[in-house]
């Protein structure tokens, strides 16, 4: 069995990474941190950063994750100010925000970074999908209003049957095909 730390404060991704890399025989240590995320243009960049961030805090070899989801018709907004986006004007507000818009493609996008002391990798899963018209029920963050490609349901929807298309189950098989290799 290989083991990974997993630096996060948010139980609903922990939830769903544990399920995920259990499926590859990862086992998952959830440590409660919140390591520094930078200001950055690039989603990779803030992944990076945050990596180094979280093993400086622990001492131990740790992933961590970044997501955006980019509306096409706002120009790739909430982008990598998508937390922010999602305390402020929420799902609502991206709704609103496309009122009269045609054009409701969007994507999801997550970076597992992960970082031992020496050496630092990257996996990046997307998906590709579809803003809905209205804020459906359950789920967390943006799954009430993201209907991935393949669907007409929304994240919330889908329940179980998310990870089948979630932008993080695609970023955490790449990172495990990585780490199982090493
Ligand atoms: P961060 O990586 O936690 O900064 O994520 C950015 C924003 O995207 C936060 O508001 C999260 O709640 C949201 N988010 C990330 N992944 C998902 C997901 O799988 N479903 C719904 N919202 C998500």
């Amino acid at each position: 069995m290989l083991f990974v730390t997993f630096a996060s404060t948010n139980e609903n991704k922990n939830r769903e990474v544990e399920k995920i890399l259990s499926s590859h025989g990862i086992s998952v240590d959830f440590v409660w941190t919140s390591p520094v995320e930078i200001q950055s243009e690039s989603l990779e960049e803030i992944a990076r950063e945050k990596a180094k961030s979280a093993f400086a805090q622990i001492g131990k070899p740790v992933i961590v994750e970044d997501d955006g989801l980019f509306v096409d018709a706002l120009k790739g907004f909430p982008g990598q100010y998508s937390s922010h986006a999602f305390k402020t004007i929420g799902n609502a507000g991206i709704i609103k925000l496309l009122v009269g818009s045609a054009d409701r493609n969007a994507s999801f996008r997550s970076l597992i970074a992960f970082y031992d002391g020496k050496h630092l990798s990257i996996s990046e899963g997307r998906v590709d999908g579809k803003i809905s018209d209205n804020v459906t029920e359950g789920g967390w963050g943006y799954d009430p209003i993201f209907v991935p490609s393949g669907t007409s349901l929304t994240f919330a929807q889908l329940k179980e049957k998310k990870n089948e298309y979630s932008h993080r189950k695609k970023a955490l098989d790449d990172f495990a095909r990585l780490y199982s290799k090493e």
